[in-house]
């Protein structure tokens, strides 16, 4: 009985959510899309000519609403271990941020050349038992601050979801080392039960 009160409830919430039903009709495959304009709002992360690295793309409507921003100079290379429908200006491969293939086959789809931002909103499936998936999501978000040690260009920016708990002091404090200016970030469109933040780095030292 319990469970499927908290199910009904569920879809209530969702549907009557504004920014589902804004999404619907702006087109675009999710309401994620508003966190990503609402931070680029803010902190101007886009530039028409961009070259730009979406992690954890799928079902694409981050790489959709920054599509819609670019030039015709400007690409998106997004990667995620689902499969994602074609968006305009972006190159998408399908596996795992995490293993080494991929990383190559993303590294070649960049053709080895530094980029201008690299974002990510990869979450780890929740398995409800909290330190395991705060460690796979600090894990994540690790290995895409390598990432974009490796690959973006100095003064280029970053944005990682991240969750609050455990290490989550310690990765910003890194970030500092690494940015000019580290900003915390929770969206009006992140919904507020949910524990998401985003982190974004200014400027590349
Ligand atoms: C919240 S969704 C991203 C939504 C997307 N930004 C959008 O606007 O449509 C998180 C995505 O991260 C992906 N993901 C999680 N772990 C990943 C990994 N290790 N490698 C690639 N993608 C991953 C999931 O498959 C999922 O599609």
């Amino acid at each position: 009985m319990k469970k499927i009160r908290t199910k009904t409830n569920w879809i209530k919430e969702h549907l009557s959510d504004a920014y589902v039903q804004k999404a619907q009709q702006d087109g675009y495959r999710s309401r994620a899309a508003y966190k990503f304009l609402q931070i680029h709002e803010q902190y101007k992360l886009i530039k028409p000519n961009h070259r730009i690295v979406d992690l954890g793309s799928a079902p694409g409507s981050w790489s959709q609403a920054i599509s819609s921003l670019l030039s015709e100079e400007g690409k998106i290379y997004a990667i995620d271990l689902l499969p994602m429908d074609p968006v305009k200006k972006t190159t998408f491969i399908q596996g795992d941020f995490r293993d080494e293939v991929i990383l190559n086959d993303l590294e070649k789809m960049i053709e080895n050349k530094p980029v201008d931002l690299v974002i990510s909103d990869m979450a780890p499936n929740i398995s409800g038992n909290k330190v395991r998936d705060q460690a796979m999501i600090n894990d994540l978000n690790e290995l895409t601050l390598e990432f974009a040690q490796d690959w973006l260009k100095p003064k280029g920016n970053f944005l990682v979801k991240t969750f609050m708990g455990s290490g989550f002091d310690e990765f910003v404090k890194k970030l500092k080392n690494h940015f000019s200016k580290v900003i915390i970030k929770k969206p009006d469109s992140s919904r507020d039960r949910s524990a998401e933040l985003f982190l974004i780095g200014l400027e590349k030292l």
